[in-house]
């Protein structure tokens, strides 16, 4: 199997679910280590003050880790995940077989880029470090834009840097001093983690994504850091369609 190098995936952004693909397997166990993945995942549902009978679509939504918060968030509603890897969405089908087969959730293989679903057909987007992986962001918001009913939410929870000096080093320390050699030796795949370092260091500021939701035709556009040491580094922006 070739190899993409992380620069490639930088400016070939389409080749991202592919490395997924590699990792899907190893992709929790990963992620589990990373303290507070599963809080602030949970904490960014929260701020979509959900009333639970929702149709939500969980855009990226890779193994299902954005999928439980949203589950439990949802006692009577429903969740699609879309994603364009096929070996993350395999992880996800093995995880939510029940909630599958009662008709409670889908998965999809879709581009996100492209979705080729029924405009205004969900209540909530969530976005769980899905826009970063985007070769447009502005593409994939007028996507999410369309595809939500009007009075529809929307929010986005990526690794997106603060506006101040300091948020650079501190990511650029933490991402290449941490995160790629203990994710490359829990998965045996360094790419997709430098990738995750470079792509983090390559995009918009919360200042900026507001401004690309506003052109999307978003309100009501709020930025929040996470908790702790994610607060510089970590955010959930939402924002909402007017009705
Ligand atoms: C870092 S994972 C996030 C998964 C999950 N939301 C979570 O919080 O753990 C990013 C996901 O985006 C998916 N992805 C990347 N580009 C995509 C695209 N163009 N369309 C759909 N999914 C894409 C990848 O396959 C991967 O599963």
């Amino acid at each position: 199997m070739s190899q993409t190098a992380p620069v490639d995936l930088i400016v070939n952004k389409k080749a991202v679910p592919k490395e997924f693909n590699r990792i899907a397997a190893r992709y929790d166990f990963a992620t589990s280590m990373s303290q507070g993945y599963s809080i602030d995942l949970e904490a960014s549902v929260q701020k979509l003050n959900l009333k639970g009978d929702e149709h939500v679509l969980d855009l990226c939504c890779g193994t299902g880790k954005s999928t439980l918060p949203l589950l439990k968030a949802l006692p009577h509603g429903r969740i699609t995940g879309l994603d364009n890897s096929e070996g993350m969405l395999e992880e996800a089908r093995k995880k939510f077989k029940t909630e599958i087969e009662c008709g409670k959730m889908d998965f999809v293989l879709r581009d996100a880029m492209n979705p080729e679903m029924e405009p205004e057909s969900f209540d909530v987007v969530f976005a769980a470090y899905g826009l970063r992986n985007m070769p447009d962001y502005q593409t994939f918001l007028n996507n999410a834009f369309s595809l939500l009913k009007p009075g529809g939410k929307i929010c986005i929870h990526d690794y997106s840097l603060a506006d101040n000096a300091w948020s650079r080093p501190y990511w650029a320390v933490l991402g290449y001093g941490f995160i790629v050699p203990f994710c490359t030796a829990v998965t045996g795949s360094s790419k997709i983690f430098t990738y995750l370092v470079k792509s983090v260091l390559d995009f918009p500021g919360p200042k900026e994504i507001e401004t690309l939701l506003s052109r999307a035709g978003f309100t009501q556009i709020q930025s929040h850091p996470h908790a702790g040491w994610r607060a510089p580094i970590l955010h959930a922006i939402v924002a909402q369609k007017d009705n």
